[in-house]
């Protein structure tokens, strides 16, 4: 069998170490290049440790075309796997020069060097941000974009970027097309089984699952839900939460559809990764409290700025054209994440 080489940008984070370990397990090489701004290279000892199969890792920032250059002609990449990126919205609000320097100007950098290279197979880690409100609650790929904040910006203009890369190719008619999935994840959740590998936030977490499990274990004494009054089924905000793992399995899937029929010519098309269903923040804590047994104190808050009442994605088309499905339920991810909150209660240190 011919080995396949994966570059992965930001492998050491949450959602690319959970990909690391599934593109190990499918028999891929795994490289990584990651800056660790927000994650530590012991994920990485981790993949090692699940998968027993050795994680290339490249300790460089994206923006650093020159080290990037350098990884493209000593491994033989077949196709790029791009996570790295900064992801808080918050943070994105106050410093969005930081962000829109790291994720698009990284972002350009990459697919300069991957151009130079000629490794024209990207899967890139976009999100359900940017779409914007809308009447509709189930979103489907050809919604109007329009995000709020900078985090969401970045993440839609490099989704035009290589728009209009893989469109400038298809013109042309090259030999070898960009061949680019847009992958728009939904809330993704939990751990991998093991509990070797998780969600390690810095500081206070701003999302709802690592809270939860951090108010659990008794890092922090209170869960504030924000907004009990959305014309929601409880009142509380609905999210469609996805496990990390069926999220990663998704991009496997990706990286086989680049190959087949629909990518040939070359093409750059958005995917879904959501689980189709949403759960209200009250039905996550109940959920949690009936897997784990712990109780989560929690009390009712303000509205928080910018969030929306409810929103789950259309999965069809990632069902249908890469031939994927969640396959673990809302017990799954919160079970998993509270075995990787338990096994790990600092994270990795
Ligand atoms: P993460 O912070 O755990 O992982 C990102 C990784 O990228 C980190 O290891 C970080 O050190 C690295 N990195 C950041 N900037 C870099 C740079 N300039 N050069 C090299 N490495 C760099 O985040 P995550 O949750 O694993 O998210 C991965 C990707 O998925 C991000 O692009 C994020 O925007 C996107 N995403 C995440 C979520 C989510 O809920 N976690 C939702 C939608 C989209
Ligand atoms: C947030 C980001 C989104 C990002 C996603 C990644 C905002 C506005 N949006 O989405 O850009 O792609 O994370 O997963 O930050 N909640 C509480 N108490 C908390 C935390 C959250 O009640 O302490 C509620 C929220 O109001 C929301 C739900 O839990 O209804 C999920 O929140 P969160 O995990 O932060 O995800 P999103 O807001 O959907």
């Amino acid at each position: 069998m011919i080995v396949r080489n994966v570059l992965v940008t930001g492998g050491a984070g949450y959602i690319g170490s959970h990909a690391c370990t599934e593109l190990l397990q499918a028999n891929y090489r795994v490289v990584v290049v990651d800056n660790l701004s927000n994650s530590k290279a012991e994920s990485l000892s981790r993949v090692e440790q699940i998968t027993g199969k050795p994680v290339q890792f490249y300790q460089a920032d994206i923006r650093d075309k020159q080290a990037l250059t350098d990884i493209f002609s000593r491994e033989a990449i077949s196709t790029v796997m791009h996570f790295a990126g900064l992801k808080a919205v918050g943070e994105s609000c106050e410093q969005p020069l930081n962000y829109y320097h790291n994720n698009v100007y990284g972002t350009l950098v990459l697919v300069e060097a991957m151009r130079d290279a000629d490794v024209k197979q990207l899967v890139f880690s976009s999100s359900a941000t940017v779409y914007g409100e809308s009447v509709h609650v189930q979103y489907t790929e050809d919604f109007p974009l329009g995000p709020i904040n900078p985090y969401g910006r970045s993440k839609a203009m490099i989704e035009d970027i290589l728009r209009d890369l893989s469109a400038a190719d298809t013109i042309s008619k090259v030999q070898n097309p960009w061949k680019i999935a847009l992958l728009r994840y939904f809330n993704p959740i939990g751990a991998h089984e093991s509990g070797l590998i998780g969600e390690d936030p810095n500081g206070i977490p701003n999302n709802l699952m690592p809270y939860v499990s951090q108010v659990a274990i008794g890092k922090l004494a209170q869960l504030s839900v924000f907004g009990d009054d959305y014309p929601t089924r409880d009142g509380t905000g609905i999210r469609d939460y996805i496990h990390v793992v069926d999220l990663v399995k998704g991009h496997i899937k990706a990286i086989a559809a680049l190959q087949g029929e629909r990518f040939n010519a070359g093409a750059c098309r958005a995917y879904n990764l959501g689980a189709g269903r949403g759960c209200s923040v009250l039905e996550i804590i109940e959920t949690f409290e009936r897997v784990t047994g712990k109780k989560v104190n929690y009390k009712i808050a303000p509205r928080r700025v910018g969030d929306l009442a409810e929103c789950f994605a259309n999965p069809e088309r990632a069902i249908m054209e890469l031939d994927w499905k969640v396959e673990k339920n809302l017990d799954d991810m919160v079970s998993d994440a509270w075995n990787w909150q338990k096994k790990n209660p600092e994270g990795y240190v």
